[in-house]
């Protein structure tokens, strides 16, 4: 791997965390900013990630400090970018910003640079003609708490060089994180696609009011092990963010639970109740409820206990929020877009789940899972059931 030189564009939210890692992980890291405001604010960032390694993964706090120095800062591009094998653009997500960010890079930084955006809605695509090198540019998308949630999702355009995404895959092990490679490009990477639909099924069962929040997070935590369960989720998200999205969907599809999920929430809203970090939410913190139900969080269910749970579904709460992760694995995997091993880790690590999706459907075993697509799926994909028919009797994982 060539790449020793690491400029992060735009030190916000995500572009100070990716510096601190990488930085972290032993790579020259510089962070570019607009103005000096911007580079400030990312220095106070990147402060405040110390004591959260420490806390999280027990770093050695020299080794933090050490980082924090080794970052370099500057406003100009130009010569930020001079040595540059790799800039990583965290820059906000505007299209328009980003395709004059592009074309300024395109023209300052040297022919090696790799380009790699951090987008989370945009596609690389909409804005690769802007960087004048598409054989050298790809989305490298990470999330939030990326020394927790450590995986890198690396999606290439049609245009990108193979050796490039390689070279990036490779890139994102050296930082420290579990490699996604996305092989085809698709809105939501790996575990948005993952994690949307699963929300949205939970969302719409307490909108339709089939089941409190408490009581689903309860039955998939009971199954699945997880820590938290959809709603519990959420608190962390914060109601405000959380029912901003399901409020412009709502505005651009009309789907009626949307408007009703809106419309319930927007009462706890007003209330002050945002979730975790106000105190209040769909629970109380600290010590939320769910912290106190007697389940062995973290530890993988037997096939044994989830054929159970699934057999004791009697309300349909568990199917639905398995099929709702089924669809979009199955989806992933049967138009090549991930591997479902891939798949699996993304969902272990983002999620905090002892065991992915495609784990989930050898434990419950392809007959039951086309049993789940036969009773409650409303959008049964032929190609999708196709693949299932020919998966009976077999399982992903030996
Ligand atoms: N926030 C998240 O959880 C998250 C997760 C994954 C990906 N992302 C993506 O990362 C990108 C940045 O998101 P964020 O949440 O860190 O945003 P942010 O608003 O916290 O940070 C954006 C930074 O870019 C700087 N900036 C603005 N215009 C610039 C320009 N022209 N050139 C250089 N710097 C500029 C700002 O000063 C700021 O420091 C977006 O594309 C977003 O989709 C965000």
């Amino acid at each position: 791997m060539n790449i020793k030189n690491v400029v992060v564009a735009g030190g916000g939210l995500l572009g100070s965390q990716i510096a601190f890692q990488a930085a972290y992980s032993g790579f020259n890291v510089s962070i570019y900013d607009v103005n000096e405001k911007g580079l400030e604010a990312a220095k106070d960032r990147l402060e405040k990630l110390v004591p959260r390694y420490i806390k999280d993964l027990d770093a050695p706090e020299d080794k933090l400090k050490a980082t924090v120095k080794s970052i370099q800062t500057s406003t100009n591009l130009k010569e930020i970018v001079a040595d540059a094998d790799l800039v990583i653009e965290a820059i906000p997500e505007k299209l328009s910003i980003k395709q004059s960010f592009y074309k300024e890079l395109g023209e300052v930084a040297p022919e090696k640079t790799i380009f790699a955006t951090n987008s989370s809605t945009l596609l690389p695509s909409d804005f690769k003609d802007a960087t004048g090198r598409t054989d050298r540019f790809l989305a490298l998308h990470f999330a939030n708490e990326i020394w927790l949630n450590n995986v890198g999702e690396i999606m290439a355009t049609k245009d990108t060089d193979r050796a490039v995404f390689d070279e990036v895959v490779e890139y994102a092990g050296a930082m420290g994180l579990h490699p996604v490679p996305i092989k085809k490009e698709h809105a939501g990477y790996v575990q948005n696609s993952l994690l949307v639909p699963f929300f949205h099924v939970a969302e719409e069962m307490y909108a339709n009011e089939e089941e409190t929040p408490q009581e689903i997070d309860k039955i998939w935590m009971n199954a699945i092990r997880m820590n938290v369960g959809p709603f519990g989720a959420i608190d962390v998200v914060g109601l405000n963010t959380n029912t901003a999205i399901v409020q412009a969907e709502y505005e651009k599809d009309g789907t009626p639970w949307k408007k009703a999920y809106v419309d319930k929430n927007n009462v706890k809203i007003q209330n002050g109740e945002l979730g975790k970090a106000t105190g209040k939410g769909f629970y109380t913190y600290p010590n939320p409820e769910y912290e106190t139900w007697d389940i062995p969080v973290g530890k993988k269910p037997s096939d044994e206990h989830l054929q159970q749970a699934v057999a004791n579904d009697n309300n349909g709460v568990l199917s639905k929020l398995l099929l709702s992760l089924f669809k979009a694995a199955e989806d992933l995997y049967v138009n090549e877009i991930a591997e479902y091993d891939v798949i699996d880790t993304t969902w272990h690590i983002n999620s905090r789940s002892p065991i992915g999706p495609f784990e989930m459907m050898d434990a419950i075993g392809i007959d039951k899972v086309i049993e789940i697509h036969e009773k409650y799926d409303n959008n049964i994909d032929q190609d999708v059931m196709k693949f299932l028919e020919s998966r009976r009797g077999k399982t992903f994982y030996s």
